[in-house]
């Protein structure tokens, strides 16, 4: 372990008490069992997708929990999406959709939209969130959410149950209240929130930043 430089477990942070996971406290005691196969991946971001807006397609919205980054340059995202959704045959005609990131304010409407089918529904006016003109691309953004990820598709994969849609990001906004002095984004303070395994999570405060387990210590000023 010293040799590659990663911390020893006793030096890792130590979680809050409320976030500590319940684990056994030898290796011996660690019991698996087996599951078939299924999708356990979590937790995973729970978005509100929207799209439509435009022609003859209303503005629509659908909660998505398969969703991730896939590229960087150029930056691309994927979205699943079953066949059978109304927002399916909007995305597949247009080629175009908003991936608006919700913030606990929007938990419950974000369930609210997975529940209900825009073929009956108008969920933005239901929901009474606002929808605002994207920068790229025809459908609106969420203007409550604290992120907006304009998309392109490039590709539909015929999965199985699903379609990938995978697209590329064309634009993002991001509410301008969640900057800090220097302009960065304080995601903290957006109050973003994960699903797993059926359940929404609050995110909790950060651990650490990025590379921390590999930084030098800076050294203490001399005097
Ligand atoms: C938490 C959550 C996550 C969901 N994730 C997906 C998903 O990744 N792909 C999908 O096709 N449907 C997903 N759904 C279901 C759709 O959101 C739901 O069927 C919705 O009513 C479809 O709306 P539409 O018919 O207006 O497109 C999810 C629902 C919930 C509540």
């Amino acid at each position: 372990m010293k040799k590659t430089g990663m911390p020893s477990p006793a030096q890792d942070k130590k979680p809050e008490p409320a976030h500590q996971p319940e684990t056994p406290t030898s290796l011996d005691r660690i019991e698996k069992q087996s599951w078939k196969p299924g999708n356990v991946l979590s937790p995973v971001p729970v978005v509100l997708v929207s799209c439509g807006g435009s022609g003859e397609f209303r503005a629509n919205l659908i909660t998505i929990a398969w969703t991730g980054s896939v590229c960087s340059d150029p930056p691309m995202l994927s979205i699943a999406v079953r066949p059978e959704r109304h927002s399916h045959g909007i995305i597949k005609s247009t080629g175009e959709f908003v991936v608006n990131l919700p913030s606990l304010a929007q938990v419950k409407i974000t369930d609210w939209c997975g529940m209900v089918s825009g073929s009956k529904v108008d969920k933005f006016a239901e929901s009474g969130l606002t929808a605002a003109p994207a920068t790229t691309v025809g459908c609106p953004i969420i203007l409550e959410c604290p992120v907006n990820i304009e998309c392109r598709v490039t590709q539909r994969l015929e999965l199985g149950s699903h379609d990938l849609f995978l697209a590329e990001v064309v634009a993002v906004q991001v509410s301008s209240h969640l900057l800090d002095e220097l302009g960065k984004f304080r995601v903290e303070k957006a109050g973003l929130i994960a699903y797993g395994l059926g359940h929404y999570f609050p995110l909790g405060p950060a651990i650490d930043h990025f590379g921390f387990s590999i930084r030098k210590k800076s050294p203490k000023p001399r005097r």
